[in-house]
């Protein structure tokens, strides 16, 4: 498979003649491997050790009262959040993922519209979304399920002012209630939208799901696992969901994930980054300045190869 994988990455970079290599991989014959599933799980518990599965979330056990818990991101301008007490009683008393049989993460590249596969998607277990992607008007592509939503801080930023003003707060809540399970909020990459976490926290009254906050440390580990093996930007969501989901889910099956300028089947159109909304995405910047999709991607595939996750590039049935 490395060798496979090497003559792709030897293209030059998003090229057509690449993704046309890719589609044809991910079009092979393809069974769930038990054996390599555990070995992966093995390899990066030895690395993230046992609490893999306990420290996903900030919690009252992991993280009591007067914990430093530190920045992910060296732009932060404060290195460390110490735990309050108003913080402690607000997170969850314990946290723990336990082993689920089938597992959708839904990445947000354009691909996936006209894809048809909501159904097969909402036949998971579990379905993981990234970003706070809108359900309606997406749910014949894309589904409606989610039992854990990743929420950069950043969409403070862009959808809703800052929360600047009481409405701003109403609307973000009430754009919230089309999800289920967790809103897992990034919060400690920077200390630059603590304060708007916080509030959130604070406020968050709503019945459909629970905000919660990805515990840094779990992230930071995950990057260093990665690191070791020649990724070396910071992981994307859906990448590090991925990892997530291959540690507690029998089968996991990835719809969305495309971060390149060309359609899987015509070398001519290109498809929208998100498939919500109109983001103008330089994919060569993309790749290099934020995560190496790119790379992420090509590991991806040998995950699929192996027979470790399924990727679906294509329409479903
Ligand atoms: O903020 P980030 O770049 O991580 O995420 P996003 O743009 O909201 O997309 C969610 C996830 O979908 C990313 O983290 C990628 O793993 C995946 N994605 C992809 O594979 N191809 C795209 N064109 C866009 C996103």
């Amino acid at each position: 498979i490395s060798m496979v994988m090497n003559r792709i990455w030897a293209f030059r970079e998003n090229s057509a003649e690449k993704t046309f290599l890719y589609k044809k991989l991910l079009q092979e014959k393809h069974t769930f491997n038990k054996t390599n599933i555990d070995l992966f799980r093995k390899d990066i518990g030895a690395d993230l050790g046992r609490n893999f599965s306990k420290v996903f979330i900030v919690d009252q056990q992991n993280s009591p009262l007067g914990t430093k818990l530190r920045y992910n991101l060296k732009s932060s301008k404060k290195k460390y959040f110490t735990v309050t007490e108003d913080f402690h009683k607000r997170i969850p008393k314990r946290s723990k993922f336990g082993n689920v049989r089938r597992c959708s993460v839904i990445g947000n590249s354009g691909i996936i519209l006209g894809s048809n596969c909501g159904k097969e998607i909402d036949e998971a277990d579990f379905v993981f979304r990234c970003n706070a992607a809108p359900i309606p008007p997406f749910t014949a592509d894309a589904g409606k399920k989610s039992n854990l939503t990743s929420f950069n801080p950043s969409i403070f930023t862009n959808r809703y002012n800052h929360l600047k003003k009481e409405e701003n707060f109403t609307q973000f809540l009430e754009d919230m209630r089309v999800y289920n399970g967790y809103i897992w909020g990034a919060c400690f990459s920077t200390s630059g939208y603590i304060k708007e976490c916080l509030r959130t926290l604070q406020n968050y009254n709503i019945t459909e799901n629970v905000f919660v906050i990805g515990h840094p440390d779990h992230f930071r580990n995950h990057m260093i696992f990665w690191e070791k093996r020649g990724l070396s930007k910071r992981p994307s969501t859906g990448f590090y969901f991925t990892n997530m989901a291959i540690y507690h889910c029998d089968e996991v099956h990835l719809y969305g994930f495309w971060p390149f300028p060309h359609m899987v089947d015509s070398t001519i159109k290109k498809p929208p980054y998100h498939y919500f909304d109109d983001m103008k995405f330089d994919f060569e910047i993309k790749n290099r300045d934020v995560h190496i999709m790119d790379m992420e991607f090509s590991i991806l595939v040998q995950l699929h190869l192996l027979g470790i996750i399924k990727m679906h590039i294509g329409e479903c049935d």
